[in-house]
Protein backbone atom coordinates (compact mmCIF):
# COMPACT_ATOMS: atom_id res chain seq x y z
CA UNK A 1 0.00 0.00 0.00
CA UNK A 2 1.57 3.31 -1.13
CA UNK A 3 0.04 6.10 0.81
CA UNK A 4 1.55 8.67 -1.49
CA UNK A 5 -0.49 7.36 -4.24
CA UNK A 6 -3.32 7.33 -2.67
CA UNK A 7 -2.62 10.79 -1.53
CA UNK A 8 -1.90 11.82 -4.97
CA UNK A 9 -4.97 10.52 -6.46
CA UNK A 10 -7.31 12.37 -4.08
CA UNK A 11 -4.97 15.62 -4.95
CA UNK A 12 -5.82 15.58 -8.44
CA UNK A 13 -9.39 14.47 -8.30
CA UNK A 14 -10.04 18.31 -6.42
CA UNK A 15 -9.14 19.47 -9.80
CA UNK A 16 -12.89 18.87 -10.92
CA UNK A 17 -14.32 21.47 -8.21
CA UNK A 18 -12.06 24.05 -9.16
CA UNK A 19 -14.25 26.18 -11.24
CA UNK A 20 -12.47 29.10 -13.51
CA UNK A 21 -11.64 32.61 -12.58
CA UNK A 22 -12.55 31.64 -8.60
CA UNK A 23 -9.80 32.14 -5.71
CA UNK A 24 -8.94 29.00 -4.05
CA UNK A 25 -8.05 28.40 -0.42
CA UNK A 26 -5.12 25.89 -0.16
CA UNK A 27 -4.55 24.04 2.74
CA UNK A 28 -1.17 22.62 4.24
CA UNK A 29 0.50 19.13 4.41
CA UNK A 30 2.09 16.01 2.16
CA UNK A 31 -1.42 15.33 0.68
CA UNK A 32 -1.87 19.26 -0.33
CA UNK A 33 1.64 19.21 -1.81
CA UNK A 34 0.24 16.89 -4.35
CA UNK A 35 -2.76 19.10 -5.08
CA UNK A 36 -0.31 21.78 -5.50
CA UNK A 37 1.26 20.21 -8.07
CA UNK A 38 -2.03 19.65 -10.07
CA UNK A 39 -3.25 23.14 -9.38
CA UNK A 40 -0.43 24.49 -11.60
CA UNK A 41 -1.11 22.95 -14.35
CA UNK A 42 -4.42 25.06 -14.60
CA UNK A 43 -3.10 27.70 -12.44
CA UNK A 44 -3.88 30.26 -15.81
CA UNK A 45 -7.79 29.90 -15.05
CA UNK A 46 -7.87 30.53 -11.52
CA UNK A 47 -8.11 34.34 -10.21
CA UNK A 48 -5.39 33.45 -7.04
CA UNK A 49 -5.41 31.71 -4.05
CA UNK A 50 -5.13 32.09 -0.11
CA UNK A 51 -2.69 30.39 1.52
CA UNK A 52 -2.95 28.31 5.19
CA UNK A 53 0.86 28.77 5.88
CA UNK A 54 4.52 29.75 5.10
CA UNK A 55 5.42 26.26 3.77
CA UNK A 56 2.35 26.03 1.54
CA UNK A 57 3.17 29.69 -0.02
CA UNK A 58 7.04 28.73 -0.78
CA UNK A 59 5.35 25.63 -2.40
CA UNK A 60 2.78 27.37 -4.43
CA UNK A 61 5.62 29.73 -5.71
CA UNK A 62 7.84 26.63 -6.33
CA UNK A 63 5.32 25.76 -8.33
CA UNK A 64 4.82 29.17 -10.48
CA UNK A 65 1.74 29.66 -8.46
CA UNK A 66 2.09 33.77 -7.91
CA UNK A 67 -0.99 35.48 -7.21
CA UNK A 68 -1.43 34.95 -3.45
CA UNK A 69 -3.40 36.93 -1.70
CA UNK A 70 -4.17 37.77 1.84
CA UNK A 71 -6.23 36.01 4.40
CA UNK A 72 -7.68 39.03 5.71
CA UNK A 73 -8.93 40.94 2.43
CA UNK A 74 -11.85 37.92 2.55
CA UNK A 75 -14.60 37.29 4.26
CA UNK A 76 -15.72 34.16 1.74
CA UNK A 77 -14.16 31.93 -0.47
CA UNK A 78 -15.48 29.49 -3.21
CA UNK A 79 -13.63 26.71 -2.21
CA UNK A 80 -10.94 25.17 0.21
CA UNK A 81 -8.85 21.99 -0.76
CA UNK A 82 -7.08 20.58 2.65
CA UNK A 83 -6.19 17.13 4.13
CA UNK A 84 -6.80 15.96 7.69
CA UNK A 85 -5.43 13.91 10.28
CA UNK A 86 -8.72 12.08 10.88
CA UNK A 87 -12.19 12.51 9.31
CA UNK A 88 -15.03 10.66 10.72
CA UNK A 89 -18.37 9.66 8.90
CA UNK A 90 -20.21 13.00 9.81
CA UNK A 91 -17.38 14.82 8.21
CA UNK A 92 -15.94 15.84 11.61
CA UNK A 93 -11.50 16.27 11.56
CA UNK A 94 -8.37 16.39 13.40
CA UNK A 95 -6.44 18.74 11.98
CA UNK A 96 -3.12 20.62 12.83
CA UNK A 97 -0.21 17.52 12.51
CA UNK A 98 1.01 20.25 10.54
CA UNK A 99 0.89 23.19 12.96
CA UNK A 100 -0.90 25.01 10.46
CA UNK A 101 -4.36 24.61 12.42
CA UNK A 102 -5.08 28.62 13.10
CA UNK A 103 -5.36 29.78 9.48
CA UNK A 104 -6.15 26.50 8.35
CA UNK A 105 -9.51 27.00 10.41
CA UNK A 106 -10.14 30.51 9.16
CA UNK A 107 -9.75 29.57 5.73
CA UNK A 108 -12.16 26.67 6.35
CA UNK A 109 -14.98 29.12 8.13
CA UNK A 110 -15.03 31.76 5.32
CA UNK A 111 -15.24 28.88 2.50
CA UNK A 112 -18.62 27.84 1.14
CA UNK A 113 -16.95 24.42 0.76
CA UNK A 114 -14.10 22.38 2.00
CA UNK A 115 -12.94 19.68 0.26
CA UNK A 116 -10.89 17.07 2.25
CA UNK A 117 -8.42 14.99 -0.07
CA UNK A 118 -7.13 12.21 2.06
CA UNK A 119 -5.77 8.30 1.36
CA UNK A 120 -7.81 5.78 2.92
CA UNK A 121 -6.51 5.51 6.24
CA UNK A 122 -7.31 8.80 7.80
CA UNK A 123 -11.26 7.44 8.02
CA UNK A 124 -12.44 6.61 11.38
CA UNK A 125 -15.38 5.81 13.17
CA UNK A 126 -14.47 7.58 15.85
CA UNK A 127 -12.00 10.73 16.31
CA UNK A 128 -8.86 10.63 19.00
CA UNK A 129 -6.39 8.13 17.89
CA UNK A 130 -4.85 10.89 16.29
CA UNK A 131 -3.24 13.12 19.06
CA UNK A 132 -5.59 16.49 18.79
CA UNK A 133 -3.42 19.26 18.27
CA UNK A 134 -3.73 22.78 20.04
CA UNK A 135 -2.19 26.24 19.39
CA UNK A 136 -2.09 28.19 23.03
CA UNK A 137 -0.27 31.31 24.28
CA UNK A 138 2.71 30.09 26.06
CA UNK A 139 1.59 32.22 28.99
CA UNK A 140 -1.02 29.63 29.31
CA UNK A 141 0.98 26.47 29.26
CA UNK A 142 0.87 25.08 33.15
CA UNK A 143 -2.91 26.09 33.21
CA UNK A 144 -4.32 24.44 30.07
CA UNK A 145 -2.41 20.94 30.68
CA UNK A 146 -4.27 20.94 34.25
CA UNK A 147 -7.26 21.49 32.61
CA UNK A 148 -6.65 18.78 29.65
CA UNK A 149 -5.58 16.18 32.07
CA UNK A 150 -8.54 17.08 33.80
CA UNK A 151 -10.91 16.11 30.92
CA UNK A 152 -9.25 12.90 30.50
CA UNK A 153 -6.32 13.36 27.87
CA UNK A 154 -2.85 13.48 28.04
CA UNK A 155 -1.18 16.49 26.78
CA UNK A 156 2.27 16.63 25.62
CA UNK A 157 3.90 19.59 24.26
CA UNK A 158 5.42 19.55 20.31
CA UNK A 159 9.32 19.73 21.17
CA UNK A 160 10.67 22.77 18.79
CA UNK A 161 7.44 23.59 16.99
CA UNK A 162 6.78 27.73 17.49
CA UNK A 163 3.39 28.53 15.41
CA UNK A 164 3.25 31.34 12.53
CA UNK A 165 1.70 33.41 15.20
CA UNK A 166 4.83 32.76 17.99
CA UNK A 167 2.75 29.98 20.28
CA UNK A 168 3.10 26.36 20.79
CA UNK A 169 1.00 23.26 20.16
CA UNK A 170 0.22 21.24 22.57
CA UNK A 171 -0.54 17.41 21.15
CA UNK A 172 -3.15 15.54 23.27
CA UNK A 173 -3.45 11.98 23.66
CA UNK A 174 -6.12 9.16 25.00
CA UNK A 175 -9.51 11.74 24.27
CA UNK A 176 -12.01 9.19 22.65
CA UNK A 177 -14.08 12.30 21.05
CA UNK A 178 -17.58 10.55 21.18
CA UNK A 179 -18.80 14.28 20.66
CA UNK A 180 -16.98 16.14 19.12
CA UNK A 181 -18.74 19.26 18.95
CA UNK A 182 -18.76 19.18 22.73
CA UNK A 183 -15.12 18.90 23.08
CA UNK A 184 -14.16 21.88 20.91
CA UNK A 185 -16.79 23.87 22.24
CA UNK A 186 -15.02 23.17 25.92
CA UNK A 187 -11.05 23.45 24.88
CA UNK A 188 -11.77 26.35 22.73
CA UNK A 189 -13.38 28.11 25.99
CA UNK A 190 -10.27 27.56 27.70
CA UNK A 191 -8.49 30.80 28.31
CA UNK A 192 -5.62 30.78 26.38
CA UNK A 193 -6.51 28.38 23.97
CA UNK A 194 -6.24 29.64 20.37
CA UNK A 195 -7.01 26.96 18.51
CA UNK A 196 -8.35 23.55 18.67
CA UNK A 197 -7.64 21.39 15.75
CA UNK A 198 -11.33 19.58 15.82
CA UNK A 199 -13.28 20.73 12.72
CA UNK A 200 -16.72 19.82 14.25
CA UNK A 201 -18.68 22.78 13.78
CA UNK A 202 -17.64 23.10 10.56
CA UNK A 203 -16.35 19.98 9.12
CA UNK A 204 -15.76 19.34 5.54
CA UNK A 205 -18.78 19.53 3.00
CA UNK A 206 -16.86 16.50 0.40
CA UNK A 207 -14.15 14.13 1.24
CA UNK A 208 -12.13 12.54 -1.97
CA UNK A 209 -10.40 9.71 -0.47
CA UNK A 210 -7.87 8.16 -2.49
CA UNK A 211 -8.04 4.22 -2.58
CA UNK A 212 -6.03 1.31 -4.41
CA UNK A 213 -8.73 1.03 -7.12
CA UNK A 214 -9.88 4.66 -7.41
CA UNK A 215 -10.84 8.13 -5.89
CA UNK A 216 -14.15 8.08 -3.53
CA UNK A 217 -16.37 10.60 -3.42
CA UNK A 218 -18.17 11.29 0.38
CA UNK A 219 -20.68 14.33 0.11
CA UNK A 220 -22.82 15.14 3.36
C1 LIG B 1 -1.84 20.52 8.72
C2 LIG B 1 -3.02 19.64 8.58
C3 LIG B 1 -2.96 18.58 7.52
O1 LIG B 1 -4.10 18.67 6.73
C4 LIG B 1 -2.92 17.23 8.17
O2 LIG B 1 -1.84 17.20 9.10
C5 LIG B 1 -2.73 16.11 7.14
O3 LIG B 1 -1.47 16.20 6.58
P1 LIG B 1 -0.91 15.21 5.48
O4 LIG B 1 -1.59 15.57 4.18
O5 LIG B 1 0.57 15.46 5.45
O6 LIG B 1 -1.22 13.81 5.89
O7 LIG B 1 -3.99 19.74 9.27
O8 LIG B 1 -1.95 21.39 9.83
Amino acid sequence: MNLNEFKKKAAWAALDYISPGTIIGIGTGSTVFYFIEALSTIKHLISGVVSSSISSTNLLKNNGINNILHLNDFNSLEVYIDSADEINNNMQMIKGGGAALTKEKIIAAIAKKFICIIDETKKVNILGSFPLPIEILPIALSFILNEIIKLGGKPKVRKNVITEHGNIIIDIYNLNIYDPIAIEKKISLLPGVVTVGLFALRGADIILMGTKDNVKIIEK
